[in-house]
């Protein structure tokens, strides 16, 4: 699996422990950043994420700053992305098998790095359970307002 991650200052710890433990444990993983902990605006680095989902170069995208809520704002403007903060495994478990979320956005100050790395686990290995969370997660992806939505190779 392809994993696309990224932080800002506030989950720059966190996100470069990520990117190690993910790449140990064989996830296909590309790191878009920052590459040290100055001090950056988080939607500059969520929207690369979102953007390497939702065009298909990553299957799942991983997002870390303070609190996981301004990375998850930010993501969630990009077409085809849904993104959840996330602060327990259950809810890392859920947000895949009801929401089919494809962006984790964790937090850096709040949870430490052994929960959070928990947390990714199941976000990356959780199925989405199809049945009648598919009908929803469809109804989510109408609210895209039109935009189409592309593939790596640009079909629709
Ligand atoms: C940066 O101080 C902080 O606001 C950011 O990391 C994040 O928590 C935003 O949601």
């Amino acid at each position: 699996m392809r994993v696309a991650l990224a932080s800002d200052h506030g989950g720059f710890e966190q996100k470069q422990a990520l990117v190690a433990a993910l790449v140990r444990e064989g996830y296909e993983v590309t790191d878009l950043g920052p590459f040290d902990d100055a001090s950056v605006d988080y939607p500059d680095y969520a929207v690369l994420v979102a953007r390497a989902v939702a065009n298909g170069s990553a299957d799942r995208g991983v997002l870390v700053c303070g609190t996981g809520i301004g990375m998850a704002i930010a993501a969630n403007k990009i077409a085809g992305i849904r993104a959840a903060t996330v602060c327990s495994p259950e809810f890392a478990a859920l947000a895949r098998a009801h929401n089919d979320a494809n962006v984790l956005a964790l937090s850096g100050r709040f949870v430490d790095f052994e929960a959070n790395r928990k947390i990714a686990e199941l976000f990356l290995e959780t199925p989405f359970a199809e049945g009648r969370h598919a009908r929803r997660v469809a109804k989510i992806e109408e609210l895209d307002g039109g935009e189409t939505r592309q593939t790596a190779n640009g079909e629709e």
